[in-house]
Formats: C-alpha cells, structure tokens, sequence
C-alpha cells in the first residue's frame, strides 16, 4: 500500500493526552491526513488551542474533559463520540504523568498515581472503546517509553507502567486481532519541546542529545508521522508490537 495523502479521510480518532506535547502533534496529524479528532484529557485548556487547529484544517474536532483514571468518566468519553461523531477507527493512549523520584521516597500514592494514569488508563480507555472500534476493525496505538528496557534510576513508577503498556499491547493485539483490531506502541527516546522532557531532562537537553546515536533529540512530529502510519491501511499487517523511535538512544543506556 502506498502512503498518500488523506489516507484517514473519514476516519475518526480519540487521543487521550492529545492537547499538548506529542499528542498535540499527533492530533494534528491525524487531522492533516484526514481524520475528525476527539481531544480527551483533564484540562479543557489544553484542548482549545488544538481544535482551533483542527477546524482550519477543515475537520470536526471535539474536546472533551476526562480524567483516564475514572471509568465512569471514560465511559461517558466514548458515549459522546459515538453521539457526536458516529464512529471511532483509531484510539491513541498518550496521556500519561511522570516526574523524577528515587524509588525509597517516592509515597504509594505517588506511584499508585502514575501506574493508575499510565496503565489503568490505557486499559480504561482500550476497553470502553472495544465496542465502537468492533463496528469496522480500527487500530490502538499506545505511546510508550524506553525507560524499561536499561531500568533507568528515579523512575520505577513510569518505567513499570510504560513496561505493562507494552505487555497489554501484545495480550490485546492477541485477543482483539480476529475482532480486527490491531494494538501497537510507540516507544519515543528523547523528544524535544515536551513536558516529558522538561521534566527528566532538568536542562540537560543538549547533553542528552549529543549522547543520542543521531546527535539531536527526536521531533514531536517524527512520533506523530508513525502514529499516521500504523492508524492507516499501510500499517494494517502491524499489530502486537512496540516501535521504538529513539535516534538509536537505548543502545547507549540510561541518559538519566
Ligand atoms: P505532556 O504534554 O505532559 O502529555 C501528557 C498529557 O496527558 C497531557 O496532555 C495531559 O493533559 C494528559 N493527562 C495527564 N494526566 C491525565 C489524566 N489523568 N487523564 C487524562 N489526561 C491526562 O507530555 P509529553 O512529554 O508530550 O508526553 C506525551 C506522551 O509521550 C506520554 O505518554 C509520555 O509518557 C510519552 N513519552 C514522552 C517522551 C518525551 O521525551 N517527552 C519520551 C517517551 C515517552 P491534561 O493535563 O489536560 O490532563
Ligand atoms: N515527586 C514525588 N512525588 C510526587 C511528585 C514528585 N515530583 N509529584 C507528585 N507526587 C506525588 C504526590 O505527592 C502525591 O502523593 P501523596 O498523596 O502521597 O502526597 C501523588 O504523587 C499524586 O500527586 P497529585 O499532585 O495529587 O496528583 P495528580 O493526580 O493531580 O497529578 C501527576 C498527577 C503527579 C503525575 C502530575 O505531575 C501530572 O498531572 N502530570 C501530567 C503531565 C506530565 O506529567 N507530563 C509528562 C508526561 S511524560
């Protein structure tokens, strides 16, 4: 299959965290090849600036305040996009939250925390949106991490959550492939102009990215393109994998 403009025309798509950072640039993306767009996350804020965005690209954006740990809440997400939009294709498990804390002084409920966002979240969300992507077959894409793979220190919260993901990714594509639903994950490195990196790199941007087999942080929009891809029918014999997109960066450990 050859990869062509407006390859998601009239598809529809949820991005949870998809109003800021990589999923702000994902949504767009999704948008630009053609897809209408729900924006799902806490802060109705995060969401204004990307639907502008959207409707000059001439699709329908919807916003809608969710919090992924609340299964009601999320529920009520797919609900309204089946009402308002008809029908889901695609769903990306972005939203996430993380910080840096040394394992002993990290308190349960800050752990709870994040594996509750990161990994119940995605479950959540997976699960109430079955229903909808059963109709045609669609794809899950999850945005996962690397920190897994060399156990990066201050990070065991993220890090575990980001490892079940990609084991939920495996155990879904298997159970969901013959309902034909694909479930694949991205695992970005190091992605400049984000939150995430903001919050771990703790100013040490340029270090970090000399360190990187490729000498530079990755591009928001270099993990948005692979989202494109896998939603679209160039990705559809992908499924029940993670795509790592880290300019070589885990081959050289831990940049923490
Ligand atoms: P970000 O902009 O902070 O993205 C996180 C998003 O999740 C926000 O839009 C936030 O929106 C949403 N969110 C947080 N808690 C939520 C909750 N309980 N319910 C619903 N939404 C929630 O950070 P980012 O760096 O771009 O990260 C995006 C994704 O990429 C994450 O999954 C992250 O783990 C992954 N990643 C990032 C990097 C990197 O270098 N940045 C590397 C590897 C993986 P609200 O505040 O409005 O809820
Ligand atoms: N270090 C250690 N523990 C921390 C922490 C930090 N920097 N930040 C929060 N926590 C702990 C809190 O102390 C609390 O535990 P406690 O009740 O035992 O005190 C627990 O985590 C929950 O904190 P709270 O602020 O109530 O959580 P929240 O649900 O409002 O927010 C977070 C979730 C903590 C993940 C917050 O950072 C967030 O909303 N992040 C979203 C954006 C983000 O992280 N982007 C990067 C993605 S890679």
């Amino acid at each position: 299959m050859v990869f062509r403009e407006g390859i998601l025309e009239g598809k529809s798509a949820v991005i949870t965290g998809g109003g800021t950072g990589i999923g702000e640039s994902i949504t767009l993306a999704l948008a630009r090849a053609g897809a209408d767009v729900c924006v799902a996350s806490r802060d109705p804020a995060h969401s204004a600036n990307v639907l502008a965005e959207v409707a000059a690209l001439g699709r329908r954006g919807l916003a809608h305040p969710c919090d992924v740990r609340d299964a009601g809440a999320v529920e009520a997400l797919f609900a309204r996009v089946k009402e308002a939009i008809g029908r889901l294709d695609i769903l990306v498990n972005c939203a996430a939250g993380n910080f840096l804390c040394p394992a002993e002084k990290l308190s349960p409920n800050g752990f709870r925390s994040v594996i509750e966002i990161d990994l119940v979240g995605t479950f959540l969300c997976s699960r109430a949106a079955f229903p909808l992507l059963c109709e045609r077959g669609g794809s899950i894409i999850n945005i996962t991490a690397t920190l897994d793979y060399q156990g990066v220190p201050l990070q065991a919260h993220a890090g575990s959550a980001k490892a079940g993901i990609d084991a939920m990714t495996r155990h879904l594509a298997s159970e969901w492939g013959p309902r034909s639903i694909r479930v694949v994950a991205i695992a970005p490195g190091p992605i400049g102009d984000t939150e995430g990196m903001r919050r771990l790199g703790g100013g040490r941007e340029a270090e970090i990215a000399r360190a990187v087999p490729l000498g530079r942080l990755g591009r928001r929009d270099e993990i948005a393109s692979l989202a494109v891809y896998l939603a679209s029918e160039a990705g559809e014999w992908i499924t029940g994998t993670t795509l790592v997109v880290d300019g070589g960066q885990r081959l050289k450990g831990s940049f923490l």
